[in-house]
């Protein structure tokens, strides 16, 4: 069922509890990458110019229901200021009376953020009451947090049981781009999936083994799947009980016909610093000191050839430690292939559009997915809580 947008309503001087997902990399105190900031301007915008009351709620962080200062949103407020160009109030909390009071007295147009609402415990627990605290300050609860959109909290979610939920342009934009790969993805369709764990993704592996034409395994995962066809990976990370796991999945690739490809070669070091010394080996060579750090070359090759045939692409998760500059080929030859490929291709998660942005390629890929654990979520065919509580049309 198609879920109703903000232009499904009458914004004029409502109050809109806005739930956006600020939860943005920071270096010291200074915002390292404000992509999601940016992400979320069309919404506000468009809510300010329909003279709406706008009430930014947000999460920063894991502060586990205390106040952090390090973890107060100023930061954010004042880059959001900076890229709208009228100044947004950062509120002290994001409940209570004086809250209440500031907004009672905002004008048509004007924004303010609430404080991080993981300061509260009642939040991540999604606490009827804080939730009802929470929507008493809007009319409506418009949802353009993707990013978040896979977490029941009282923000994300609970709201919406006592005011209706309408999807931000963010979010109408991620459930399209994001249903597209679902419903009727162009073939043959690639999933590159990379990243340090296979138990972080053993559930989306699985399920996109039904709905791609290939699947290819790299970064630190490929380890554990190269383990279990009996390969040794001297120091490599691995996670030895998941090694069931990993030759479940290898079967059912080949159960399914589906082509599951993993690295024929690697770049191995001693550790993932710069200045080592790096060594190309086949799996199963290599020396007992050294851990796999990247695909090789022949690897990087035979991903790219997959890449290019395919009309579809999903991305998540790097192929090496691509922070370390002799560990990041793999990566951005990835990039560089879906970049060129003439078909629909969405990256997702935190490493990898860091590493599309490092490529240079980022303005070719067709969608970039705020969501990390959301955009896996959904691609494994769940209901995000996020979503779901959207009004629908
Ligand atoms: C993210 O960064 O993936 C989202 O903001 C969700 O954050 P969380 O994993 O702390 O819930």
């Amino acid at each position: 069922m198609p879920k109703a947008t903000i232009r499904d309503v009458d914004l004029k001087e409502k109050r809109c509890f806005c739930r956006v997902d600020y939860n943005v990399p920071m270096k010291g105190t200074e915002i390292a990458d404000d992509t999601r900031i940016r992400a979320s301007l069309p919404t506000v915008r468009y809510l300010m110019d329909k003279n709406a009351k706008i009430v930014l709620a947000a999460h920063f962080g894991r502060p586990k229901g205390k106040v952090v200062d390090s973890l107060r949103l100023d930061p954010i407020a004042k880059r959001l200021s900076e890229l709208i160009g009228v100044e947004v109030k950062k509120l002290d909390d994001c409940i209570g009376e004086e809250v209440e009071q500031e907004v009672a007295a905002m004008k048509p147009g004007q924004v303010v953020l609430l404080e991080n609402v993981r300061f509260h415990p009642e939040e991540e627990k999604n606490e009827k009451q804080f939730a009802a605290k929470l929507a008493s300050l809007g009319d409506i609860f418009v949802n353009d947090a993707f990013g978040t959109a896979h977490r029941a909290h009282a923000s994300t979610a609970g709201v919406a049981e006592f005011i209706p939920a309408y999807a931000g342009f963010l979010m109408e934009k991620e459930i399209h781009a994001l249903g597209k790969l679902l419903s009727a993805p162009e073939r043959p369709f690639a999933a590159v999936i990379g990243g340090a764990k296979v138990s972080d993704k053993l559930g989306v592996l699985e399920s996109l083994l039904d709905r791609v034409d290939s699947l290819l395994i790299g970064g630190g995962m490929a380890n554990t799947f190269l383990l279990a066809q009996g390969y040794s990976m001297g120091k490599s990370l691995i996670e030895p009980d998941k090694v069931d796991a990993a030759l479940g999945i290898i079967k059912k690739a080949k159960d399914l016909g589906k082509k599951l490809m993993l690295p024929v070669d690697l770049a191995v070091a001693e550790k993932p610093e710069a200045g080592v010394s790096v060594k190309v080996v086949q799996p199963g060579d290599v020396p007992e000191g050294m851990m796999a750090l990247d695909i090789g070359p022949e690897s990087r090759k035979l991903f790219s050839e997959e890449i290019s045939n395919a009309k579809t692409v999903f991305w998540n998760g790097p192929m090496g430690v691509f922070e370390v500059e002799a560990f990041r080929g793999g990566t951005l030859e990835v990039a560089a292939a879906i970049a060129h490929i003439d078909g629909f291709t969405v990256v997702g998660g935190g490493d990898s559009l860091a590493a599309v942005e490092l490529s240079g390629y980022a303005g070719k890929i067709k969608h970039l997915s705020t969501g990390g654990g959301a955009s896996l979520e959904f691609l494994e065919g769940k209901q995000l809580p996020g979503v779901k509580c959207l009004v629908e049309l």
